[in-house]
């Protein structure tokens, strides 16, 4: 049997839960291969800006690597923006929930509030209120934040700069993403289970 054979919760046994469980596992462990697949997508539409969204992706890392940061910022800055092609109009989030099980708490808040930081470059073309990020000068993210924006993301637009590939980052990313999600996953389901 590698497949479940109820049809409603109410018809579930045993064995079908543990081996979904095992393979939900496996699923997990995988989950960093799916996420750089899906970082891969960015590729080719470049939205009217002078390098696509991938480019900008693996660019932003590279400044942050070169810049000191972290292996943990460093994954923060490849995945920042994976959220593009799948909800545009609040991007962040995306980035901010693949990450947030694995990173500091205020990576996830940096993450989460970069668009917000980020405007401070861009908002006032657009008529609007460039220096809203200042309603969060106390919050103890607040610094790394705009760092991430003023040096690593909004820097990150230039197509003669030399950016380093995916493959540098894919062992980071293993790391990062595949570490103990915080709180933990459910305990396997016990052996006597498994009948
Ligand atoms: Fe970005």
């Amino acid at each position: 049997m590698n497949q479940a054979r109820f049809r409603h919760f109410g018809e579930a046994q045993h064995d079908d839960w543990a081996l979904i469980d095992n393979r939900f596992r496996d699923y997990v462990a995988d989950a960093p291969r799916r996420v750089l697949g899906h970082l891969q997508r960015l590729a080719g539409d470049h939205h009217g800006y002078p390098v696509d969204r991938y480019e900008h992706s693996l660019q932003t890392a590279t400044r942050a690597l070169r810049d000191g940061a972290d292996e943990e910022m460093i994954v923060c800055a490849l995945l920042h923006d994976i959220g593009d092609e799948l909800a545009p109009a609040n991007h962040a989030e995306i980035a901010a929930a693949i990450l947030e099980p694995f990173v500091d708490p205020l990576n996830a808040w940096m993450i989460r509030h970069h668009e917000l930081f980020q405007g401070y470059h861009y908002r006032h073309f657009f008529g609007q209120d460039p220096h809203v990020r200042e309603q969060y000068r106390d919050h103890p993210a607040y610094e790394r934040t705009v760092r991430f924006c003023d040096h690593w993301d909004q820097t990150s637009f230039d197509p003669d700069y030399d950016t380093l590939p995916l493959e540098h980052f894919m062992p980071m990313v293993e790391r990062v993403l595949g570490r103990t999600p915080h709180g933990g996953l459910p305990d396997p389901l016990p052996e006597e289970a498994l009948r």
